[in-house]
């Protein structure tokens, strides 16, 4: 009634009419990248590195939540999959992700092996990989691809700036051991050449099988050899059993004992007194003085009634980075080669400090040397500024 005799109101009632039918035109032409976009979450959440998995999808969901729900306009829906660590279904699940559930992206994993059965997938399949932990330096070294990136780290990083530690407190003998998978055999190999093109000799490399924690033979053994100091690469709930089993054959105070800072990251409560003291080398420490770290923690402990770790951070990380992709393209991912784009410029504003992917998709960035100290593992200094994954292998095309 009150349009027929105010023609004022006709005139905003028309308009009204005629934005609504366009905005109806433009949402049904965005219709496709308005849809949620799925993620398949392929993580562990069983098994020796569950809470590594647990807090990789925190910090992912963490950087969601601050950004409303959505990225590039685009609301998230999560498809879980727990891969237990486990190489040998690693294929058929990242597939069954792909092919039954149709996800838009993969986030994963924690497992070097399984990553690179991922990173296979990804590649045949053309899916977009964000790998949120998994170190394996051939995931961007010979099986780099356009659609692959990676937010964490390359095995070989913080074992390479160790190696110059270790060299560098004049230790000349040194004795490894790890478990015989890609993540620490690389990470032994990234600390040899470090530390012996400084002058030291690895003398011997101890092996236990992934994820037994049975050390006690190879705890005899170090303790005969009587090396300069000892490199490890455990993780997760393997790296609290060898951290108290060290303590407890009497080691730690005679062989200083070094690690990539896995070893003491998300473990420490568990690890209590056996920890404190020991230093490793990460692309995360505690006691970074950025805003942006202290506003990271302060959030995600809100949140979850939890200290974040590393794994947090590469999870917060992964999401910046796809929203950074996102948001270049307007959530739509038919547009790949410019999200592509987007993301390989990204400069990823980390709780971590800032950092940049190289060429192959690794992020370059600083090593911090870390000491702990209570339940922190304190930042000491960096050990090496702006590392790049030296990526062999690596052909992109
Ligand atoms: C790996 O398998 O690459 C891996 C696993 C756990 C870590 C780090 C690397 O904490």
């Amino acid at each position: 009634m009150i349009f027929d005799s105010a023609p004022k109101f006709r005139l905003a009632f028309a308009s009204l009419v005629l934005a609504c039918v366009s905005g109806a035109a433009q949402a049904q032409a965005q219709a496709p990248s308005a849809a949620p976009l799925k993620v398949g979450v392929m993580l562990p959440f069983t098994g020796t590195y569950a809470p590594l998995g647990v807090a990789i999808e925190n910090g992912f969901k963490l950087y969601v939540q601050q950004q409303g729900g959505r990225l590039g306009g685009r609301t998230i829906d999560y498809v879980r999959l727990d891969d237990e660590s486990d190489p040998s279904k690693a294929s058929e699940n990242a597939s069954r992700l792909v092919k039954r559930d149709h996800v838009d992206v993969l986030l994963g994993t924690v497992h070097s092996g399984v990553a690179m059965a991922m990173a296979k997938v990804a590649k045949d399949t053309n899916t977009l990989l964000i790998v949120p932990n998994a170190g394996a330096d051939n995931v961007t070294g010979p099986l780099c691809a356009p659609n692959i990136f990676r937010t964490s780290f390359s095995n070989w990083q913080p074992a390479y700036a160790m190696g110059k530690v270790v060299a560098s407190k004049g230790a000349k003998r040194v004795v490894t051991l790890t478990w015989k998978y890609a993540a620490g055999e690389e990470s032994v190999r990234g600390f040899k050449e470090a530390f012996e093109a400084a002058g030291g000799k690895v003398v011997d490399e101890l092996t236990v099988p992934f994820p037994n924690v049975e050390f006690q033979a190879q705890l005899t053994q170090i303790a005969a050899a009587k090396p300069d100091a000892v490199y490890v690469f455990f993780a997760g709930a393997g790296a609290v059993k060898f951290v108290k089993d060290y303590a407890a054959a009497g080691l730690k105070d005679k062989i200083p004992l070094y690690g990539a800072g896995f070893l003491t990251d998300g473990t420490l409560e568990a690890q209590g007194d056996a920890a404190q003291g020991l230093l490793t080398t990460l692309h995360y420490a505690d006691g970074l003085t950025s805003a942006r770290d202290q506003g990271f923690r302060l959030d995600y402990a809100k949140t979850y009634k939890l200290q974040p770790d590393v794994y947090a951070v590469q999870g917060y990380d992964a999401a910046q980075l796809l929203g950074a992709g996102l948001v270049a393209v307007k959530g739509d991912m038919t547009q790949r080669d410019a999200m592509v784009r987007a993301m390989e410029q990204a400069k990823i504003d980390s709780p971590r400090g800032p950092f940049v992917m190289s060429k192959a998709h690794n992020p370059v960035q600083d090593i911090y040397l870390r000491q702990v100290n209570g339940h922190e593992n304190r930042v000491v200094l960096v050990a090496a500024k702006g590392l790049a994954d030296p990526a062999r292998g690596c052909r992109m095309n």
